[in-house]
């Protein structure tokens, strides 16, 4: 993956970065030419907070059982909870079902690939939209996730993180990309990648670097972040590990659970039926009408 040499002078940095990814790039499989908006929506929303490795098996059993967008909608929501396993964030499963209802409903079954009719179906943001706009459609866009705004910060800002969302990151980053459309689209990607291979948050490899000679912020001495420490987030005891152990028992079983079933899975019963409270709220599960608990039908 690394490319020891930096760009030719005088090339603008977002040409550098797509011949960098031409050598550079990971074999992912919602990358390959023949995926469809479809797939790349599915792969967007679970790529979002999950990384690579664990999205990528989910995501191929997604695309064999729903290869259409119609297929999910006709699915019940908890079988869709059920296939969203382990990658965290649930509440994506349930509105990933709602935006192929929509699609489904309002679109006759075809993803938009309009931006704003992207925009507008369940749960798709800014990022999202765009991503599908762009790697779905081939549509130059600037698509802008925590990689992109790292890069853009440091090449662009001579800063060493992002800080908060900019008003300027999708313009930085339109500037950024090169004339070409085709180019254009590939930039889009390739920025991504670059963010998440070398230009990243703790070690970055700046050897590995095709725009290093221009980058304001190695040119400013590579200054340390001044502003408030990065948020680790932490897993172990909190509510969403908890909820995670709920769903993992009405994953698991078949039939509607007694709330013993559910006691077992996290000892503190404050914590516990807080979660459930939340998890009920989120319509992620249900109660029946003789007071057991299941995934929703
Ligand atoms: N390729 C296209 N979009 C991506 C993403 N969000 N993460 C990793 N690879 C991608």
């Amino acid at each position: 993956m690394t490319s020891l040499t930096a760009s030719a002078p005088g090339e603008p940095a977002g040409e550098a970065i797509v011949d960098w990814y031409t050598t550079a790039a990971r074999d992912l499989p919602w990358r390959f030419p023949e995926v469809d908006a479809w797939a790349v929506l599915v792969s967007e929303v679970m790529l979002q907070q999950t990384p690579v490795a664990r999205v990528e098996p989910v995501w191929r059993e997604w695309m064999a059982r729903w290869p259409r967008p119609a297929d999910l909608a006709a699915t019940p929501p908890g079988e869709v909870i059920r296939a969203w396993g382990k990658l965290g964030y649930p509440r994506r499963a349930l509105r990933l079902r709602e935006a192929a209802v929509a699609v489904t409903e309002r679109h006759g079954g075809v993803v938009p690939s309009d931006v704003a009719a992207l925009e507008a179906l369940p749960g798709i943001g800014t990022y999202t939209a765009r991503a599908v706009a762009c790697f779905g459609y081939g549509q130059r866009q600037p698509v802008v996730d925590t990689n992109v705004r790292r890069v853009v910060a440091r090449l662009v800002h001579g800063q060493a993180e992002a800080g908060n969302a900019r008003a300027s990151d999708l313009a930085d980053i339109a500037a950024l990309a090169p004339e070409d459309d085709d180019r254009a689209v590939r930039f889009s990607v390739a920025v991504m990648e670059l963010g998440a291979l070398v230009c990243v948050a703790r070690t970055p490899r700046c050897g590995a670097c095709p725009v290093r000679d221009r980058c304001a912020w190695r040119l400013a001495g590579s200054p340390a972040h001044d502003g408030p420490p990065r948020r680790v987030q932490k897993f172990a005891g909190t509510d969403r590990q908890v909820r995670g152990r709920l769903l993992d028992v009405l994953r698991a079983a078949h039939e509607p659970v007694d709330a013993a079933a559910l006691d077992r899975a996290w000892d503190d019963a404050v914590q516990r039926s807080r979660c459930l409270d939340s998890l009920l709220g989120d319509g992620l599960v249900e109660q029946t009408a003789d007071g057991l608990f299941r995934l929703p039908a």
